[in-house]
């Protein structure tokens, strides 16, 4: 079945939030905070490790009330389903899109358990030393080849992990930068180095090009007989993989149904299970997978992606903002930010609506920011004074994981403070210089979870997976193909025969 394509502008809740927009558009948060006391507690949701806080928002009970039946009217529910029942709702790739089956243990595919199997046996047996270099010397350094969804999610969920890491070092070369690739492998040694060509189609120009000067330079002292026990790939091009010279053994599978940038799940994960170990990933998808049942399942009022994506929306589309900033408060999750750029806004940076037609509204928020307190000391004062409305998700951890609480309390001082710093301003007080005047009424999410587990960040990355996927079909468009990079990857493979 194939996706409902309602144009959203067209449905009876639209025309009211138009309306609704005019009448309280000019309100102030902190009026809102004062007549109604009961407002932190009614915009709130609790889930697992998870709160958010989303009173902090430019909405009444009856803008939310109103988007609530946006979802309806759009017929989200239909779209869930369709999505969790493995439709092919890609339909411009003719395309299932069946991520959340690889971390649904209660009813996995055969193929995707074997993968998993796979990846166990051999994470293992890098970790422990088992599998061994072309001089019987164990592996220390794991190099992570690949671009885009093949790189962007491995490498966060790595770096984001870095408290569970065990003794490897893992790198990851995306850019076709021959001095990035060059830097990299200066400092390697052949003899214990595993390099992961990670590479859906395993045609893709940087990665073959970057795989092809790091073979090369490991020929330079090893042989042709060596690279088994050097190189392995995870693609769905089994052909093109074994051509580029990596034996079948060693190919790990994916499927036509994980779109590259929800692929961290599948064995494009497997610089992960290197890195952090296979029961740390499997706690990775296990979160995931929560979060997941919770987005199927809960109500739509109490469904973190689902509120989370409708605010969005109501900020987009009414208010006209055109970015929406993300700050975690740790510095582990450094990497997150450049992550969601590519899901979210390679996914619903869109212009055609599922009807085929020209879309007349805005789709495709742009994603940007960095972790605090680092950002409130670059890009802040354009957050609090500047004159664009940027809306900020603020996610902060209530435990830190080396314990050191001196500094934990004082960057969560800072994680509560800068939110309602953006609400009240400095408003209702007197002041004299125009320009020491902060308006406030500036809205942010609070995303507190408990501690940065394996588990909790699955379900953080799936909380923003789920929240795009509603976007997309609210606005109406195809989120999960990507039509739009292939044109310069066309003219740049044109320009290189020319
Ligand atoms: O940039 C477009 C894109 O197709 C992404 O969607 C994908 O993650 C990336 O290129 C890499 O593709 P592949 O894994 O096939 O090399």
């Amino acid at each position: 079945m194939s996706l409902p394509s309602i144009n959203p502008t067209t449905t009876e809740a639209w025309k009211k939030l138009e309306k609704h927009f005019l009448e309280v558009k000019e309100l102030h948060m902190m009026d809102l905070f004062t007549q109604d006391e009961s407002r932190s507690s009614k915009m709130k949701i609790s889930w697992n490790d998870f709160q958010l806080d989303f009173s902090k928002n430019r909405i009444t009970e009856e803008t939310l009330s109103l988007l609530l039946q946006l979802a309806d009217e759009v017929d989200l529910k239909e779209a869930i389903q369709l999505q969790f029942n493995g439709d092919k709702i890609n339909q411009t790739e003719d395309r299932a899109v069946l991520h959340t089956s690889l971390r649904d243990f209660t009813s996995m595919k055969p193929e995707v358990k074997r993968s998993l199997k796979k990846m166990k046996k051999f994470s293992e047996a890098i970790i422990k030393g088992k599998w061994k270099g072309y001089s019987g010397k164990q592996i220390t350094d794991v190099v992570n080849i690949g671009i885009g969804g093949s790189d962007l999610g491995p490498k966060m969920v790595s770096d984001s992990l870095a408290f569970y890491k065990n003794h490897l070092k893992v790198h990851y070369v995306s850019n076709v930068d021959g001095d990035h690739i060059l830097e990299t492998v200066k400092n390697l040694n052949r003899e214990t180095t595993l390099f992961i060509v990670v590479s859906k189609t395993f045609t893709t120009q940087e990665t073959l090009a970057n795989a092809t000067t790091i073979k090369d330079w490991f020929l330079k002292e090893a042989t042709q007989l060596d690279i088994e026990k050097h190189f392995v790939a995870v693609s769905t091009n089994l052909s093109a993989a074994t051509y580029f010279g990596i034996s079948e053994d060693n190919i790990f599978p994916l499927w036509d149904w994980v779109g590259g940038r929800f692929s961290l799940w599948s064995a494009v994960g497997l610089s992960i299970c290197c890195s952090v170990g296979y029961s740390n990933f499997e706690e990775l998808l296990k979160g995931a997978h929560e979060m997941d049942t919770h987005f199927k399942d809960s109500e739509f009022s109490e469904n973190i992606p689902v509120v989370l994506a409708l605010l969005s929306i109501w900020y987009n589309n009414f208010y006209k903002s055109e970015t929406e900033a993300v700050i975690p408060y740790t510095q582990y999750l450094e990497k997150f930010v450049p992550y969601l750029q590519q899901a979210v806004m390679e996914s619903n940076g869109k212009e055609v609506d599922r009807n085929g037609n020209s879309i007349n509204y805005q789709t495709g928020t742009i994603v940007w920011g960095n972790v605090g307190t680092n950002a409130q000391h670059a890009f802040f004062q354009l957050l609090h004074q500047g004159t664009k409305m940027i809306p900020v998700d603020f996610i902060g951890f209530s435990e830190s994981l080396h314990g050191n609480q001196k500094h934990h309390s004082l960057l969560m001082a800072n994680f509560y403070t800068q939110s309602e710093a953006l609400l009240q301003g400095t408003y209702n007080e007197e002041i004299n210089e125009s320009y020491s005047v902060f308006k406030g009424n500036k809205p942010s999410n609070t995303i507190l979870i408990n501690q940065l587990t394996p588990k909790n960040l699955g379900s953080l990355i799936a909380m923003y997976e789920h929240k795009l996927f509603v976007q997309g079909i609210i606005w109406n468009v195809f989120s999960y193909d990507q039509w739009g990079v292939e044109l310069g990857k066309k003219l740049a493979d044109k320009k290189l025969l020319s």
